[in-house]
C-alpha cells in the first residue's frame, strides 16, 4: 500500500496541512457507493463497493473531497478484477461492530452563519463530537464542502457504542416560519433530514438508530417514522426493519407525540397504497375498526350496511355503488375524548371509493391503478380520527366515510340518470366519473344530525385540484374564516399546507342550471374551475356554519415533492387534521 509521507503524523497534524486520500477496497460495509471511515494514520479512507475495471469509479470520491491534495491508491483497487467485500476479512478496530447488530446515532448539524463556512454542530453533535475528542468535526471539515441542507454523511468507526454515525445538514438555524412558503422552515427542515439520514442507516442494515432531537423531537421523530415508511406488505423481500429511537434523555414526551402524528399519516398511506382488491369498503372498514380497538374505552364503530343505506334514503351514493359488486358500506364511528359524551362533536366526512373506474363515463386505463387511493379522503379521516385517541385528545369526534366502488356494469348509473340525495334534492348524473361528490352528498346531510361544532370533509375530488395547486397544498374550500383560521395555523405547523379557495355563487349558478334536475354533477362549462364547481355542488348539502370542503386530489400522491415521504400515497393531509383537531379542542369559543 502506498502511503505517502502520512504515516507518523497524528490526526489533528493531518486536518491542517494537505490531506491524504487512500481509495480502497478494504471491506464492504454498506451499500452506497462512498462510504468514510476514520483509521489512523489516514484521515479518510474511501471504500468503494463496486469496482469498476476503469477508473471511473474514482470521479465520485475525488468531487466529494475537494480539499484533499494528494490521494494514494491502494494497489488492490488498481488490480482487483472482483469485488474483494468480504465482512469476514473486514479488519474493523476490536470492540468494533457493524451492520446487523450494531446501532446507528443520526446528529444534525446546521448551516455556518458565513458563506461556505464549515458546518455547525447541533447540542447532541457536540456532546458527541467531545465523546470522540474532536474527531467528528475534523473528520466533517475534511471530508468536502460545507454539509447542505437535506444531505447526510456517514463515518464508521469513532464510537464503539455507534458503529455508523451519520450527519445530517439542517440547514440555517432558527429559520422560523416563512411567510411566503407559509410553513415552519426549522420544523419542515428537520423531518426532510432526519428522514434522509434514516433512510441511510437502512440502507446499511442497521436495525436501530438513536436520533438527534435537533431542536424540535417532534419533527424529528415524524421526519424519522415518515421518511422510513414503506408499504412493502404483498413483497417476499422487504427492506430491513429499522426502530428510531430518540437519542439522549430530553424531549420525550414531544419524541413521542411526533411518532404518533406520523403513524396516523402512515395508516392512511397504508389505506390508499394498497390494491382495491385488498381494501374493498368492508376490508377498510374492518381495518379502521380494528385499529380502534385499541381505545374501545371512549369510541363506538358502526359498520352500516347497505340495507341502513337505504333506509336513510342515501339515494345519491347507492346510485354509485349499485355499479359494482362490491357491496357499500358506511363507516360511522365516535370518539368520545370530551369531557361530556354530549359535547358538540367535530364531524369528519371522507370520500371512500375504493376504486373509481369512472363507471359508464369510464377513465382512461393508463394510470387508473391510482384511483385505488380514491378513498383517500376517509383514509385520512378515520387516520387522524385514530390517532386523535391514541393522543387522547380531549374532544369528540365523529367520522363518517361513505365507502363503495365506481365500476361499469349493468347496474351502473348511466349519464342523464336523475337520482335524488337524502335531503331530497334531485342530481342529474351528467357524468358518472363525477361520482364522489353524489357520496358526500349524502354523507353531509347526514353529518348534520350531530349538532356538529365544525364540518370538514376531505376527498380526492377533482382532477382539476391537482390542475390548479399540484401537491404543495390542499384546496380548502369553506363558509367558515374561524375554521379556516384553524386549519390553515395548524398546516404552519405540520408543513402538510392548506390554501383557500373560493366559493362564489358564480360557481353555484352553474350546478344549479340543469335540465332535469335540481343540481347537475358536473359544471355547466364541464373542466373550467372544475374544483370549485364541484364545492359549489357539495354546498348545496350543508346548511352548518363550519363547514370546509378539503380537496385533496393534488395531495394523495407523491413522487419527490416532499422529501420525507417515499415515492407512493401520501397520507396528506392526516398531520394537518389531527393539529387542527388537537387545536380546536383548546379552543372553547365556537363564533356564531
Ligand atoms: N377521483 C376523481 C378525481 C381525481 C383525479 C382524484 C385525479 C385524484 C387524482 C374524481 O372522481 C373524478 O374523476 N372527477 C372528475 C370530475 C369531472 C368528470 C367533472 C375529474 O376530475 O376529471
Ligand atoms: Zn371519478
Ligand atoms: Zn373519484
Amino acid at each position: 500500500m502506498c502511503r505517502d509521507g502520512a504515516g507518523t503524523s497524528s490526526l489533528g497534524d493531518l486536518c491542517q496541512r494537505p490531506t491524504t486520500l487512500i481509495i480502497t477496497n478494504f471491506f464492504l460495509i454498506s451499500n452506497l457507493n462512498l462510504t468514510s471511515f476514520s483509521l489512523q494514520p489516514f484521515p479518510l479512507v474511501l471504500s468503494q463497493q463496486t469496482l469498476l475495471r476503469s477508473l471511473s469509479f474514482l470521479t465520485e470520491p475525488l468531487q466529494v473531497l475537494k480539499g484533499c491534495t494528494q490521494v494514494s491508491l491502494e494497489p488492490s483497487v488498481l488490480q482487483a478484477e472482483q469485488p474483494q467485500f468480504s465482512q469476514s476479512r473486514s479488519p474493523l478496530p476490536r470492540g468494533y461492530s457493524r451492520g446487523a447488530g450494531g446501532k446507528g446515532l443520526l446528529l444534525g448539524a446546521y448551516a455556518s452563519e458565513e458563506e461556505g463556512g464549515a458546518a455547525q454542530l447541533s447540542a447532541a453533535g457536540d456532546a458527541f463530537d467531545s465523546r470522540v475528542s474532536g474527531r467528528l468535526r475534523e473528520l466533517l471539515a475534511a471530508c468536502g464542502p460545507p454539509l447542505k441542507k437535506g444531505k447526510a454523511r456517514i463515518f464508521h468507526g469513532l464510537h464503539q457504542d455507534f458503529p455508523s454515525v451519520v450527519v445530517v445538514g439542517l440547514g440555517k438555524k432558527n429559520a422560523g416560519v416563512n411567510d411566503q412558503e407559509n410553513w415552519d422552515e426549522d420544523k419542515e427542515n428537520i423531518r426532510a433530514a432526519v428522514a434522509v439520514g434514516c433512510r441511510q442507516i437502512q440502507d446499511l442494515e442497521i436495525p436501530c438508530v438513536e436520533v438527534d432531537p435537533c431542536g424540535d423531537a417532534q419533527a424529528a421523530a415524524e421526519g424519522a417514522v415518515l421518511g422510513l415508511h414503506e408499504y412493502n406488505e404483498l413483497k417476499q423481500k422487504k427492506k430491513p426493519v429499522v426502530t428510531p429511537q430518540l437519542h439522549g434523555s430530553a424531549g420525550n414526551e414531544a419524541w413521542q407525540k411526533g411518532v404518533i402524528y406520523a403513524e396516523g399519516q402512515n395508516l392512511a398511506r397504508y389505506l390508499m397504497e394498497a390494491p382495491a382488491n385488498y381494501i374493498t369498503p368492508i376490508k377498510f372498514a374492518e381495518y379502521i375498526e380494528q385499529k380502534l380497538g385499541n381505545f374501545a374505552s371512549n369510541v363506538k364503530v358502526h359498520i352500516r350496511p347497505e340495507s341502513w343505506i337505504a333506509t336513510q334514503q342515501m339515494g345519491a351514493f347507492l346510485s354509485v355503488a349499485k355499479g359494482s359488486a362490491e357491496p357499500p358500506i358506511f363507516l360511522e364511528i365516535h370518539y368520545l375524548g370530551g369531557a361530556n359524551a354530549n359535547d358538540s362533536p367535530l364531524v369528519f366526512v371522507g370520500k371512500g371509493v375504493t376504486f373509481d373506474s369512472g363507471g359508464i363515463s369510464l377513465k382512461p386505463s393508463s394510470g387508473m391503478d391510482a384511483m385505488r387511493a380514491d378513498m383517500g379522503g376517509a383514509a385520512t379521516v378515520c387516520s387522524a380520527i385514530v390517532t386523535a385517541a391514541a393522543l387522547n385528545l380531549p374532544l369528540n369526534i365523529i367520522g363518517l366515510a361513505p365507502l363503495c366502488e365506481n365500476m361499469p356494469s349493468g347496474k351502473a348509473n348511466k349519464p342523464g340518470d336523475v337520482v335524488r340525495a337524502k335531503n331530497g334534492k334531485t342530481i342529474q348524473v351528467d357524468n358518472t366519473d363525477a361520482e364522489g361528490r353524489l357520496l358526500l352528498a349524502d354523507a353531509l346531510c347526514y353529518a348534520h344530525n350531530f349538532n356538529a361544532r365544525a364540518i370538514v370533509n376531505a376527498a380526492t375530488l377533482t382532477g382539476a385540484m391537482d390542475v390548479a395547486l399540484g401537491s404543495a397544498a390542499t384546496g380548502v374550500f369553506t363558509n367558515s374564516s374561524w375554521l379556516w383560521n384553524h386549519l390553515y395555523e395548524a398546516s404552519i405547523v405540520t408543513g402538510d399546507r392548506v390554501w383557500r379557495m373560493p366559493l362564489f355563487e358564480h360557481y353555484t349558478k352553474q350546478v344549479t342550471d340543469c335540465p332535469l334536475a335540481d343540481l347537475s354533477n358536473i359544471g355547466k362549462y364541464s373542466r373550467a374551475g372544475g374544483a370549485c364547481t364541484a364545492a359549489a355542488f357539495l354546498r348545496e348539502f350543508v346548511t352548518a356554519p363550519h363547514w370546509a370542503h378539503l380537496d385533496i386530489a393534488g395531495v394523495m400522491a407523491n413522487k419527490d415533492e416532499v422529501p420525507y415521504l417515499r415515492k407512493g400515497m401520501a397520507g396528506r393531509p392526516t398531520r394537518t387534521l389531527v393539529e387542527f383537531a388537537a387545536r380546536l379542542s383548546q379552543d372553547s369559543h365556537n363564533p356564531k
